[in-house]
């Protein structure tokens, strides 16, 4: 996160600079139109998929509250939230490890797979084969899931 934060302010830096530099570039080329533009854009990037992570975080939180209460329909809205948040996780920079975006692909998309079939066995609540036993696996599951891509991706 620190890191993360620190490299937002060099991007910054380096608007600025470029943003000077090309009002009088050293070579007489007009360069710095564009560039602030891109780091700009990289900034917009670096706020959304903070966003996209602090939702599913905080659902995530209200999710596992609601079954604690013994309310897994509850859960199901926060589940919904979180499969929304999801889809947006393939598009991340990855910065930590760019070369991993096959893998990370596949991570983010079988996250979102193993949302959508716990929002279902949850919103099987309250039906003869409601399976609480799975659903307390699926915790683990999707616990899982958030650790191991956090280990190569965070
Ligand atoms: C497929 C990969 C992937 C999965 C699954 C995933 N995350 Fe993340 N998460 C990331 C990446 C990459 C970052 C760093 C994003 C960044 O800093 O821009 C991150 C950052 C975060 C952050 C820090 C937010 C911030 O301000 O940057 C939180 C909190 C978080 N994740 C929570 C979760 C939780 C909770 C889960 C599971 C319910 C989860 N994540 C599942 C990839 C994932």
């Amino acid at each position: 996160m620190r890191i993360m934060r620190r490299l937002d302010i060099l991007c910054l830096a380096a608007a600025a600079y470029f943003a000077f530099a090309g009002i009088a570039p050293a070579d007489g080329r007009a360069q710095g139109d564009g560039v602030p533009m891109l780091v700009h854009s990289h900034s917009d990037a670096m706020m959304a998929q903070h966003r996209a992570m602090d939702t599913i975080q905080k659902e995530w939180t209200l999710a596992k509250g609601a079954l604690d209460e013994g309310r897994p329909l509850a859960a199901v809205g926060p589940v919904k939230a979180m499969e929304r948040a999801a889809e947006r996780i393939e598009s991340f920079m990855l910065h930590k490890n760019p070369g991993g975006r096959e893998e990370f692909s596949k991570q983010a998309r079988d996250f979102k797979d193993l949302l959508s079939a716990f929002r279902q066995l949850l919103q099987a609540s309250g039906a003869k084969d409601y399976d609480s036993e799975r659903v307390r696996n699926t915790v683990m599951e999707v616990d899982r899931a958030c650790d191991d891509c956090h280990q190569t991706f965070r």
